[in-house]
């Protein structure tokens, strides 16, 4: 068995997806802005994950804007029949790179539509409704009306399946008495725990749940429990991060995002590395 099947698969997207994914945004330019400085690197890193045994690619086209998602068609399409590539809408770019919101019907329209074209899709597999009441974090408020947006563009074969992102457990159960939900996309690592119970509620529905910024995003986890737990495993203290996340719940499934294929062979290595339960006892106490 290869490294990355060890992590497991989940039924997602309509697909079983294996638990170790690849989540696109570090492969736009500085500040997730412009193209990258070599965009040939970043379609190597890309054919890579791909090469190395993923089929869920996590996405946005508010990563550039634009820039992740051609990037994915240049390197990857035609699209291999596993592959699920999960996209976002509800934020835009201002021209000073800041993320504001884009919530109504109008502008959700128009990004679908634009990721469709620019991934050179039909019908998108996943998209996640991302809120921006908060957008360092989740806020309160109703996400009824541009939920309402998606849940029409799925009626009309846009979409195939509706995920939620940056959001409160109110907001889940408000979003999954408007239409079916397959995922949710929050921040969550060993130093951000706060949907524990959310977690652990979609796990018993079969519903994912994904971690955004597993490694820790732009503050690199920093735990001298990982570095004590790797140094014992011979693993590296990100890969203990992801082990740990992977053993958390069968419905985790994991998008650590990296523009090094040195790093992306590294984090896909983590499927290998199994906790074992006083390793997990003790970053679940760090
Ligand atoms: N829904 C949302 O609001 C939201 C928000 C943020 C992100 N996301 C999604 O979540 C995905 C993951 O988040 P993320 O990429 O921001 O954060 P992350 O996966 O927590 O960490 C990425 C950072 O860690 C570094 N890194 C990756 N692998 C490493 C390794 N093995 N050793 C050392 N450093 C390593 C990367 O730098 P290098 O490039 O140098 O490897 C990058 O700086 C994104 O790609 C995006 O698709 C969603």
């Amino acid at each position: 068995m290869s490294s990355i099947e060890q992590s497991g698969t989940f039924s997602f997207g309509g697909r079983a997806v294996r638990r170790l994914g690849f989540g696109a945004m570090r492969l736009a330019g500085p500040g997730v802005f412009g193209p990258p400085e070599d965009p040939d690197a970043a379609l190597a890193v890309l054919r890579e994950a791909v090469a190395g045994g993923v089929n869920h690619i996590d996405t946005s086209d508010f990563y550039g804007p634009h820039v992740t998602n051609r990037l994915i068609r240049e390197a990857l399409a035609p699209y291999p029949d596993d592959l699920v590539i999960v996209t976002k809408v509800g934020a835009r770019r201002g021209e000073d790179a800041s993320w504001l919101p884009a919530f109504s019907a109008e502008e959700l329209t128009r990004a679908v539509h634009d990721n469709l074209r620019n991934l050179g899709l039909d019908v998108l597999d996943v998209v996640n409704f991302r809120s921006m009441l908060g957008t360092h974090g989740p806020a309160e408020g109703s996400i009824e009306a541009p939920l309402a947006v998606l849940a029409g563009l799925q009626r009309q074969g846009l979409v195939r399946h509706v995920g939620l992102s940056n959001v409160t457990p109110a907001q889940v159960a408000e979003g999954r008495r408007i239409c079916e939900i397959g995922c949710v996309q929050n921040q969550c690592n060993l130093a951000h725990r706060g949907d524990d119970a959310l977690i652990d509620e979609l796990a018993r529905d079969g519903i994912a749940y994904v971690p955004f910024f597993p490694l820790g995003g732009f503050s690199p986890l920093q735990s001298s429990a990982l570095s004590a737990v790797a140094g014992r495993l011979g693993a590296t203290p990100m890969q203990v991060a992801l082990a740990w996340l992977l053993r958390r719940a069968p419905n985790i499934l994991l998008i650590p995002g990296t523009s090094s294929v040195a790093h992306l062979r590294e984090n896909l290595a983590a499927a290998g590395c199994v906790l074992p339960d006083d390793a997990m006892r003790e970053l679940d106490a760090a």
